[in-house]
């Protein structure tokens, strides 16, 4: 067998920087903040960080709009502070990724100023540009927040395409040019040593160029582009030029963030003899608690359709020779605990081991989100004006102003879904501001940060923190976890989640209990003729596992058999 690459075998940990540490006080979590708080990611134990982006931003979409690619943000430091940064993670054996946001800039990046200046200056065509029809955009489609996802510049008379806000114009990628301004900022972080990149929503990066109307779906007031930009016609040609003029010079790592991709097309984005991606991040767990209006919806997901679209990227990702990418959630997202546990007290720390446990231990490469490993809940801001997000911001004012919506149903599927809910400070200890800054933080902390803190959960071996250490190490020391075949068992349970990992000589026994209920769960027949040994679980279950095994409240528990 060949050797399995690094970012096989490795656990990621995304840092949102700005809400990770605020090293000078000015409110904002910025790159000595990381520094200082290096020695925790050791401790966790995980080998790869990845950080939202840190380039030059008028942050309307916090760094996702980028107006320079070669500088850091002034509010998180310099490039002195990147380099010492990296350096210093290097020392520590933890490997940097960065986001690569390539779909679209800033409308405050140089490129876009000069494109919008005339149709015949020479970045003119580095966008995506077209004549009004009939005095209207030229289709129906509607932005991921939610406007018209163009927007006309009048003195040149014509539309630039949009995908997100207005201030993020998309990129043409048709242009052999801006394929090449890509290449060479690429190299520019790579040549610094970075260790990959996490690529920002890149199954969006070619369009049909018929730009058809979409359909009108979720009750939205503009038609959905995906048919017209996701999975377009030229992402892979795009995807493996890229590949075998910058990714393949180096010993990296990459994954894609692939909105509106099924199993089937993320492995060509995925197998290694596509010569694209590592591995794409899919959305089909974060759309099981989908709406009649989309994802802000108080409608919670099932555990039998959470099972099936798990299995279908295990199997999917394995037959094809692809590799899948875990995560529960990420700076777009709520937090696991509130979304697929309980925020119960009783039951809270219990609801993160085993959501950490399922996923752990299936096959890919795992993704912990900041705050995950402290089992972190939503927050319930007392007024819209406490959120920052625009998205958020623009859900409100769509399902008040034009859904005729009342806003204690908004602000209620806000509480479940606003991105803002990733996006508060981590909570390193109970003193003022969580511990976060010495000033006011750019966005309010959780209230509950007395008790779901860094220093209560280091100084607690029974906490999630250790669970999730112990959880890495697992995954370090039994290749079963990353070689392992997946099998699903009772696929229609509605309470309890069991899986099995196989190898030629063992088998890994996964279980989850996802209610308040005790449960019995039946070991299949495969197992019953040996005795699996405990390897980890989030109550004090017993050494060795026969037939039958008894999960308290949101209990879980992982044996491992030798095959005779
Ligand atoms: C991705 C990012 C999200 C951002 C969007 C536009 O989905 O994860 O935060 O708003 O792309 O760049
Ligand atoms: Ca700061």
């Amino acid at each position: 067998m060949n050797k399995i690459p690094w970012w096989k075998k490795s656990v990621v940990y995304q840092i949102y920087p700005k809400s990770f540490y605020d090293a000078n006080g000015d409110g904002i979590g910025d790159l000595q903040g990381i520094i200082k708080k290096l020695d925790y990611l050791v401790e966790l134990g995980v080998d790869v960080l990845w950080l939202n982006p840190i380039y030059r931003s008028p942050q309307v979409d916090n760094g996702y709009d980028i107006s320079n690619y070669h500088e850091i943000e002034p509010e998180l430091g310099n490039m002195a502070d990147f380099n010492e940064l990296l350096k210093k993670a290097h020392e520590k054996n933890l490997k940097i990724i960065l986001d690569l946001v390539v779909n679209h800039t800033s409308d405050q990046h140089p490129w876009f100023k000069q494109a919008k200046k005339s149709k015949s200056n020479s970045y003119h065509d580095y966008y995506i540009w077209k004549a009004p029809v009939d005095q209207h955009a030229p289709n129906n489609w509607g932005s991921s927040f939610g406007d018209s996802a163009w927007t006309y510049e009048k003195d040149i008379a014509e539309y630039y395409l949009h995908l997100f806000a207005k201030e993020q114009p998309d990129l043409n990628w048709e242009n052999k040019k801006v394929r090449n301004e890509i290449y060479n900022l690429m190299r520019f972080w790579l040549d610094k040593g970075i260790d990959g990149f996490r690529m920002d929503v890149i199954s969006l990066i070619s369009k049909d160029p018929a730009y058809l109307d979409g359909p009108i779906i979720q009750n939205k007031k503009y038609g959905s582009y995906y048919a017209g930009a996701a999975n377009g016609p030229r992402v892979h040609e795009y995807l493996r030029e890229m590949n075998h003029e910058v990714l393949t010079q180096y010993d990296i790592m990459t994954v894609g963030e692939t909105p509106h991709t099924t199993v089937e097309e993320a492995t060509k984005y995925t197998a290694a003899h596509n010569h694209e991606l590592n591995m794409v991040f899919h959305f089909d767990h974060m759309h099981l608690d989908y709406g009649k209006n989309g994802k802000f919806s108080t409608k919670r997901f099932s555990l039998s359709a959470l099972k099936q679209v798990f299995t279908n990227w295990q199997e999917g990702m394995a037959q094809h020779d692809g590799w899948n990418s875990l995560y529960w959630s990420n700076h777009d997202q709520a937090r696991p605990v509130t979304r697929f546990g309980t925020d119960k007290h009783e039951y809270r720390e219990a609801a993160a081991k085993m959501l950490g446990t399922i996923l752990h231990m299936q096959q890919g490469t795992p993704f912990i989100f900041e705050g995950e490993e402290l089992g972190m809940t939503n927050t319930r801001f007392k007024s819209i004006s406490d959120y920052n997000d625009i998205e958020t911001k623009l859900i409100y004012k769509d399902f008040t102003e034009n859904k005729h919506l009342s806003a204690d149903y908004a602000m209620e599927t806000i509480y479940l879904k606003s991105r803002d809910n990733a996006r508060t400070p981590v909570p390193w200890s109970a003193e003022d501001n969580a511990g976060f800054s010495a000033g006011k933080p750019w966005i309010l902390p959780n209230p509950n940060y007395e008790q779901i803190n860094v220093e209560k959960v280091l100084s607690d071996r029974n906490s999630v923190f250790y669970y999730y250490k112990r959880l890495i190490e697992l995954r370090h020391k039994l290749p079963i976890i990353t070689t392992g075949k997946y099998c699903l068992l009772n696929p229609q349970d509605e309470d309890n989640y069991s899986f099995l990992r196989e190898t030629d000589d063992e088998i890994l026994f996964v279980t989850g209990n996802f209610t308040e209920k005790k449960l019995v769960v039946d070991l299949p027949d495969s197992l019953t003729e040996l005795e699996g040994k405990l390897i980890i679980s989030n109550f004090s279950a017993l050494g060795t596992v026969l037939k039958q095994l008894e999960l308290p409240a949101y209990g879980t528990a992982v044996y491992l058999f030798t095959k005779s």
